[in-house]
């Protein structure tokens, strides 16, 4: 069971969109797919169609039950686990619970890990959190969404000299992506920005995605702009970012 997480240590750049998008591309590379929301913004449900009362990781932590239980089938084929929609007091109890159980995240996880065929997607809040405490060093593979803007060069050198993990000497190291998101070609900057990452990250560079109204409008219809657009810049973008995952994993 490889793990690919979604994380950065700044909101709002595109981490649950990928999380979604890239779940529904593996589906359709061959992989059986969960997707885990382990954000208390409960969001990558929103893009499956699913309501928001359904049951997820913040709720009965402490009876350490079975995921598969709480694992839902989506339309799009994806399962998925909602964070669940709590109150912010439950947030912080699951963090003290994490705090207090080491290796409980990754007790939960491994009845999964047996499953060669099934991919884990795992949309986490922006880093560090605790979460990140567990799972930097268990994931086969980063996810890094940054948005094409100067903050984001100005962030890279610190990001590639793995201050923002938590992995500590994972051997072997997970693997580490970037994706430049939102870009848009008729602005300097973004262009700029893109052909800057591209020296500076080499193959670690997973790829970029178009700022495309498509993909905030799949978002507004609960879709992946794969199923709204699927002719969209996005979609194809999305898809080559989800074949460098497919192929720096284990083949299904
Ligand atoms: N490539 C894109 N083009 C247009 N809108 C995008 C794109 N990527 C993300 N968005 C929008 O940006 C917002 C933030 O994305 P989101 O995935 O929620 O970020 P995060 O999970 O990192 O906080 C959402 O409204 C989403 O629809
Ligand atoms: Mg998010």
């Amino acid at each position: 069971m490889p793990l690919v997480a979604f994380s950065s240590p700044k909101g709002g750049v595109g981490r649950t969109t990928l999380a979604a998008t890239v779940a529904v591309a593996l589906r359709r590379l061959g992989w059986r797919v969960l997707a885990i929301d382990f954000d208390r913004q409960n969001a990558l449900r929103l893009n499956f169609e699913l309501a928001d009362d359904l049951r997820g990781v913040a709720h009965d932590f402490e009876a350490n039950r079975d995921w598969n239980e709480i694992a839902v089938e989506t339309p799009a084929g994806v399962h998925l686990i909602p964070f669940g929609a709590v109150p912010a007091h439950d947030w912080l109890r699951l963090h003290g619970h994490l705090t207090q159980n080491p290796g409980w995240l990754r007790q939960r996880l491994a009845p999964l890990a047996e499953q060669r065929d099934l991919v884990v997607i795992a949309d986490l809040p922006t880093s560090p959190s605790q979460l990140n405490v567990e799972l930097d060093g268990y994931a086969d593979v980063h996810v890094v969404p940054l948005l094409a803007d100067a903050m984001s060069l100005a962030v890279l050198p610190r990001l590639q000299r793995g201050e923002y993990l938590l992995a500590g000497n994972t051997q072997p190291a997970p693997q580490v992506g970037y994706v430049i998101n939102q870009v848009d070609p008729r602005r300097q900057l973004c262009r700029d920005v893109l052909a800057l990452s591209r020296d500076v990250l080499g193959a670690d560079l997973f790829g970029m995605v178009h700022l495309d109204e498509g993909v905030a409008e799949a978002a507004a219809c609960q879709l992946t702009v794969l199923d709204y657009a699927p002719e969209s810049a996005a979609s194809y973008d999305i898809m080559a970012i989800a074949q460098r995952v497919h192929a720096s994993l284990a083949p299904v």
